[in-house]
């Protein structure tokens, strides 16, 4: 039982971490801007929940940090806060500068001042975890990239992204803070904003829309359900050695297309599916995304060897179940669509 800062907490992948950690009963303290994909509905199934605190803020105001620190004493950060959507960071990078580079330095100033006042014990078991991402290594035209492949960012979401885990590295390397870095791969699962892939093409495809998909749709991505990445972050928490990074994916590629295919398939075939649609005839190839990576692939033995992590979700199975949750789920989803965002690229809400 410990008590942890978790930054984004009410984001995707934040907030299924954030119920993992309640589950074992470890305290959680929320700090989350609530951007437009950050919502406090992620956060409902422990709501009265005594071990979790949720406080609305930026991790660019480090007024707001150190409060939090000296109230709490928190034994770790976790950083899950971000500017997430590539589109997005192609129209507005300096939103993706102020929080994922700026935001991320001032996580890190304010953990190094709370860890440097610990005594030698309480350091010992401190962290800081950053949660990053495949994206940083670009384009794996062979092969998957290790912990130590070069970074190669091409867009300017996985540049934030690369710059940050550059000030991580160097927090540990320049000043002994026991940092973490864990590169997740392409996650899906519950509570996914509907811009990111998965779930937008499956509220489109619900809603009677075409099913827009960038260039030829052989960009391969490896796709990891999200309680496996969670696990590879909480495994990389509790075992991973301090100043170190780790690679947590599936090993299951799939072009994009394909999963688009499949998930018309899967829509095809289910029992909300009256009268009867082919999905697939709305499948439309539309002008691909500046910088697009071919294809992201990592090599994740190091996690498996030296933290016992393994995914246990199967692709396909993962991806039925994602299907029926939005399906089950309008009450989640239909506040969002029904804004009125400016469209994205891909016909996506936007800020
Ligand atoms: N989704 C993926 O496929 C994936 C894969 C690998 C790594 N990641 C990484 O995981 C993390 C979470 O991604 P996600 O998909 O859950 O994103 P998300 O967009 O669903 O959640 C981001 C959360 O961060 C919050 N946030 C944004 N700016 C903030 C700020 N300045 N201060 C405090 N909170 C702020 C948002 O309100 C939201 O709750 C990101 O760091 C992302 O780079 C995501």
């Amino acid at each position: 039982m410990a008590i942890y800062l978790v930054t984004g907490g009410a984001g995707f992948i934040g907030s299924k971490l954030v119920e993992d950690l309640l589950q074992r009963y470890d305290t959680v303290v929320v700090l989350d801007a609530l951007t437009y994909s950050g919502r406090r509905e992620n956060l409902a199934g422990s709501a009265g929940n005594q071990n979790l605190i949720f406080v609305e803020g930026s991790i660019c105001d480090p007024h707001i940090v150190s409060f939090l620190i000296d109230k709490h004493q928190p034994q770790a950060f976790i950083n899950v806060a971000a500017e997430t959507h590539v589109d997005r960071s192609i129209d507005r990078p300096s939103d993706f500068i102020d929080t994922n580079i700026s935001g991320t330095n001032n996580l890190l100033h304010a953990g190094l001042k709370y860890w440097q006042s610990m005594t030698q014990l309480q350091q010992k078991s401190f962290r800081y975890l950053q949660v990053s991402t495949d994206e940083v290594y670009g384009s794996i035209d062979s092969g998957a990239a290790t912990e130590s492949a070069p970074f190669k960012p091409n867009s300017p979401y996985a540049a934030s992204k690369a710059a940050a885990d550059h000030l991580v590295r160097s927090y540990n390397r320049t000043y002994g803070l026991p940092t973490l870095t864990t590169h997740g791969s392409n996650t899906y699962g519950p509570r996914q904003f509907p811009e990111k892939l998965i779930p937008l093409m499956i509220l489109r495809a619900l809603s009677g829309q075409s099913l827009p998909v960038y260039g030829d749709g052989k960009q391969v991505r490896e796709w990891i359900a999200v309680n496996d990445h969670v696990a590879g972050i909480i495994a990389v928490l509790d075992r991973g050695k301090p100043g170190q990074s780790y690679n947590i994916g599936s090993g299951e590629e799939l072009e994009n297309v394909e999963l688009v295919k499949f998930i018309c398939q899967a829509l095809n075939s289910h029992s909300a599916n009256e009268p009867n649609k082919n999905f697939l005839e709305k499948i439309e190839f539309v002008q691909d995304r500046p910088g697009h990576d071919l294809r992201y692939s990592m090599d994740c033995s190091k996690a498996k060897t030296s933290l016992g992590w393994k995914c246990i979700t199967d692709l396909n199975a993962g991806l039925v179940g994602v299907i029926d949750w939005y399906i089950d789920n309008k009450i989640w989803w239909e506040p969002i669509v029904g804004k009125q965002y400016e469209l994205t690229r891909l016909g996506a809400p936007k800020k």
